[in-house]
C-alpha cells in the first residue's frame, strides 16, 4: 500500500460497540498526549455507540454494512476489501481494533502488517478470544490484564507492544474485573499509538522491542 506521509499520524479506529477505547483515544489527542489525527471512525454495526462518539467529536464515522457482502463465496474477504477501500480513501497509516467484534481476514492484515493493533483484556497468550475475564476468574488467576498487540492471521496472536497486569481480588466478579482492567486499556492503548506516532516499535519476530528511553510509563507494566 502507498502511504501518502502526512506530518501527523492517520490512524482509524473500527469499532463494534461502546468505544470506551476509542474515547480514550480520542481523549488522548485532544489532550496532545497521543500526536495523531483520527482519519476515519468505522463500524459494522449502524447503530454502534462509537459512531456517535465519532460525530460528537466532528470525526469522520463510516457504517460500512455486511449485508451485501454476506452471500458472498468470501464475504469476510469481500467485507474487508471494502474496509480496505475505506482506509485507503482516507490515507490511512495505522488502523486500530477497538472491540472490533469481526474477525479481519489476510487481506487487512497484510495491507497493514505491523500497522494495525488490537486491544484485548488478558495477558496474552492467555485466555485469547471472548469472556476472558470470568475465564481468568474461573481459572483461579491471581493477576489478569491487558494486552495491546499487532494483529496478524491468528485471532489475539500477533506481537505483543504493551501489557498491564491488574490483580484478581478474592471478591472479584467478571464485570468488576473487567471495569478496572478498563481502566487500564484506556492508559495502555493510547501508550502505544504515541510509540508508533514517535518510530519507537521495531518488530523482530515475534517480539517488539521500545526503541530509546524507557518504555511508556510505569502503569504499562507494573500491577496496579
Ligand atoms: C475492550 O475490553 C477491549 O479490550 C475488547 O473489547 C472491549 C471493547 O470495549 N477488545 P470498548 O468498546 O472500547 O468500550
Amino acid at each position: 500500500m502507498s502511504i501518502k506521509r502526512t506530518d501527523v499520524l492517520r490512524i482509524a479506529v473500527l469499532a463494534s460497540g461502546r468505544g470506551s477505547n476509542l474515547q480514550a483515544i480520542i481523549d488522548a489527542i485532544e489532550a496532545g498526549t497521543v500526536q495523531a489525527k483520527i482519519a476515519a471512525v468505522i463500524s459494522n454495526k449502524k447503530d454502534s455507540p462509537a459512531l456517535e462518539r465519532a460525530s460528537r467529536h466532528g470525526l469522520s464515522g463510516f457504517f460500512v454494512d455486511p449485508k451485501p457482502h454476506a452471500s458472498e463465496s468470501d464475504s469476510r474477504g469481500s467485507y474487508d476489501r471494502a474496509l480496505l477501500s475505506v482506509l485507503r480513501q482516507h490515507d490511512v497509516e495505522l488502523v486500530l481494533l477497538a472491540g472490533y467484534m469481526k474477525i479481519v481476514t489476510k487481506v487487512l492484515v497484510e495491507a497493514f502488517a505491523n500497522r494495525m493493533m488490537n486491544i484485548h483484556p488478558s495477558l496474552l497468550p492467555s485466555f485469547p478470544g471472548l469472556d476472558v475475564q470470568k475465564k481468568a476468574i474461573d481459572w483461579g488467576c491471581k493477576v489478569a490484564g491487558c494486552t495491546v498487540h499487532f494483529v496478524t492471521e491468528g485471532v489475539d496472536e500477533g506481537p505483543i507492544i504493551l501489557q498491564a497486569a491488574v490483580p484478581i481480588l478474592d471478591g472479584d466478579s467478571a464485570d468488576s474485573l473487567a471495569a478496572r482492567i478498563l481502566v487500564q486499556e484506556h492508559k495502555i492503548y493510547p501508550q502505544a499509538v504515541q510509540l508508533f506516532a514517535e518510530g519507537r516499535l521495531r518488530v523482530e519476530g515475534r517480539r517488539v522491542f521500545i526503541e530509546q528511553g524507557k518504555p511508556a510509563g510505569e502503569a504499562a507494566f507494573g500491577l496496579s
